[in-house]
């Protein structure tokens, strides 16, 4: 047996050496893609008073692990004739003519502001202020059901509900969420008791063991977007008309992300001593269509966003047919509340490998 190799031989040793190095480099930058520490700005924050009205934009808000304070802690039913139907944009998209604002008065009570502001109407604006922590002793409870997950509210007084139904032109009825939460519905983030006892294996690190409660958001404590996916969006529209980065219902806007849609695998995002988890894509539906400024449907571009996004957004696997923008965060740490402001650095410590999947659970 020769001891030089042939040439055969030393091309099979330099192909194999090639490929080696091939596939080391693609790990090395795949590794340093997920695990670069990448800074961003916090650019805008968002609460919701008042489900589905518009937000109240804010310079700063305490988060929680609940979410920002005053988010999403009230909301609106329609009174139908065997029940009660709760309001969101996409089925009610006059709710979009209610713009709402917070002030913190002097004797330390805060109140929402709401201003209705009918398209075609405004000369008839009128405005309605509900206090932000009413006394939960005074009101009836009112059960409400959200996605299957209940949880026991409260009916404000008849005059908040009286005001709302006479805006609306139909009967409706504000209710205030109180010291109460609603579980999330997320299989992955659902603890059982079975589960929590067998493998006590916290879902978001040891720091949070049950499973996480939020207001009547939707979804999660947070929603957070990227603007440089939002320049995607309107870059997709009519130059004089970008999109309306409130119509995808952030609670926060980052800034600096180099490129549009690295959101989606952002698993962690940590600001000040705080950590997002990044758990869950929000996908869309056609609330993101409707005319801000008429509370109608939109016309042209504009009302074509959900399409022009599920071309080429349709990437979670567990919602085949909704586009995605945006991601769902959770709470991390036994820390119970930090301000965040505008400006703020946002880092994200930690990307998944691939995209997260929608799941819910079935209820
Ligand atoms: C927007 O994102 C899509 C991918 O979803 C990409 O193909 C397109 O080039 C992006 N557009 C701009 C202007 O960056």
């Amino acid at each position: 047996m020769s001891h030089t190799l042939s040439t055969e031989q030393s091309l099979i040793v330099a192909g194999a050496a090639i490929a080696l190095f091939l596939v080391s480099h693609v790990f090395l930058r795949l590794r340093t893609r997920s695990t670069k520490a990448k800074s961003l700005k916090i650019s805008e924050i968002y609460v919701y008073p008042i489900k589905s009205l518009r937000p109240t934009k804010l310079e700063s808000a305490v988060a929680t692990k609940y979410g920002f304070e005053h988010d999403r802690v009230f909301m609106l039913l329609q009174v139908l004739p065997d029940g009660y139907r709760n309001m969101a944009v996409s089925r009610y998209p006059d709710m979009t003519q209610f713009l709402t604002s917070i002030e913190h008065r002097k004797d330390g009570k805060a109140e929402v502001h709401v201003t209705f502001s009918a398209f075609g109407n405004e000369e008839k604006s009128r405005t309605l202020s509900v206090p932000l922590a009413p006394d939960t002793e005074k009101l009836d409870p009112f059960n409400v059901d959200m996605h299957g997950s209940p949880t026991a509210a409260f009916k404000m007084p008849h005059e908040y509900s009286t005001w709302f139904s006479e805006c609306f032109g139909y009967e409706v009825v504000l209710v205030f969420l109180g010291d109460n939460k609603r579980e999330v519905l997320w299989r992955d983030l659902v603890q059982t008791q079975n589960a929590a006892l067998l493998t006590r294996v916290p879902l978001l690190g040891s720091a949070i063991p049950q499973t996480p409660q939020i207001t009547f958001a939707d979804c999660a404590p947070y929603l957070v977007v990227s603007s440089t996916s939002l320049d995607n969006v309107s870059s997709r529209l009519a130059p004089d008309e970008p999109m309306d980065v409130t119509k995808f219902r952030p609670n926060i806007v980052l800034s600096g992300a180099d490129e549009a849609w690295e959101e989606d695998y952002w698993s962690k995002v940590r600001v000040g001593s705080i950590e997002l988890i990044m758990k869950h894509n929000c996908v869309r539906c056609a609330s993101v269509n409707v005319d801000y400024g008429t509370g109608k449907p939109g016309t042209g571009e504009a009302g074509q966003v959900l399409k022009k996004l599920q071309k080429d957004r349709r990437v979670d696997k567990g919602a085949k047919w909704s586009p995605v923008f945006g991601r769902y965060a959770f709470w991390r740490g036994a820390n119970n509340a930090h301000v965040f402001k505008v400006g703020d650095e946002a880092i994200v410590t930690d990307r998944n490998k691939d995209r997260s999947i929608f799941s819910k659970l079935p209820r």
